[in-house]
């Protein structure tokens, strides 16, 4: 891990106020599982604190890595407003991403993802492909507007989409999907990123799945394992705490209490 001064190499909106920002620096080189993510200084001195993002692509042989950004806030806007060429001071990789080492070629995966919690799920996605995953995707998104990186996704695996107002897709949310008669959930493994909802969900469904795992967009504040803002429960009854940024941000289905 380390804080690096990034380069901006690009930036488009893919929505609006959503952005793809492509970044090049060394850090690159130390990510070693997708899933992991970097925390993004604002460039507003008022705004001490740094912005969990999770990569969503990495390139090492051009020492780049692609972040998909949703301007919801002050900080997340300020950081959207960095102009290509200008610089960024990022720290990272940082936390544990999803584990992969235990499928098989040919295997099936189901990924399950819901708006903003779906950029991580793409490296993931990409790496079980190469090694030749056969992959469903589950996406649920507000409305067809909020919907990007289909063609992305449907070059990889079998996408799924679900809308809220039903404009896309299912009407209804991925566990619509999920509960569908036709809908084949048998899968070697799941990895699953989104909103709290979506996440409890995951975890409850497949707590006794072998190999699921949730990834947790909790509040954070230091993102190094220093201050315990991000703290989550351990779902054993021992009143263990574990950090969200330290040891996870993926955890076990069943492991923790979301
Ligand atoms: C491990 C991790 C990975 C993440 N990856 C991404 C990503 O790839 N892309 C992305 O756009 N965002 C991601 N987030 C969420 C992002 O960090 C927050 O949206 C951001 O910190 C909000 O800061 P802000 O100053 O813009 O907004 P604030 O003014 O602080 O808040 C604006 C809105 O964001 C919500 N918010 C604040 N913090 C979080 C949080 N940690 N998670 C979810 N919602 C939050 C608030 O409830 C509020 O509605 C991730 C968060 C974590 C912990
Ligand atoms: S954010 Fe500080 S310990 Fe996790």
């Amino acid at each position: 891990m380390r804080v690096e001064t990034m380069k901006l190499i690009s930036k488009r909106e893919l929505i609006p106020s959503l952005y793809e920002l492509v970044c090049e620096g060394d850090l690159v080189s130390e990510i070693v599982m997708s899933g992991q993510f970097v925390d993004i200084k604002v460039p507003r001195a008022d705004l001490v604190l740094r912005r969990p993002i999770s990569i969503c692509s990495v390139d090492k042989e051009k020492k780049q890595m692609t972040l998909i950004i949703r301007a919801s806030g002050n900080g997340t806007q300020s950081i959207c407003e960095t102009k290509v060429g200008d610089s960024l001071d990022v720290l990272g990789p940082c936390g544990k991403g999803f584990p992969i080492d235990f499928l098989k070629k040919g295997q099936h995966v189901l990924l399950i993802g819901g708006g903003i919690g779906i950029p991580p799920l793409f490296e993931l996605a990409k790496q079980l492909s190469l090694n030749g995953l056969k992959l469903t995707f589950v996406f649920g998104f507000q409305s067809k507007n909020q919907i990007f990186y289909q063609n992305e996704f449907e070059a990889l695996g079998d996408v799924f989409i679900s809308t809220d107002d039903g404009s896309h897709g299912i009407k209804g949310s991925v566990e619509t999907i999920l509960n569908s008669d036709h809908f084949n959930e048998e899968a070697d493994a799941i990895y699953a990123c989104g909103p709290k909802g979506l996440n409890r969900m995951v975890n409850h469904r497949y707590s006794k799945h072998p190999h699921a795992y949730i990834s947790l967009e909790e509040r954070m504040a230091c993102g190094i394992g220093a201050c315990a803002a991000c703290v989550c429960d351990k779902d054993d009854r021992s009143g263990t705490n574990l950090k969200v940024c330290e040891d996870g941000p993926v955890f076990k289905c069943g492991e923790v209490i979301v």
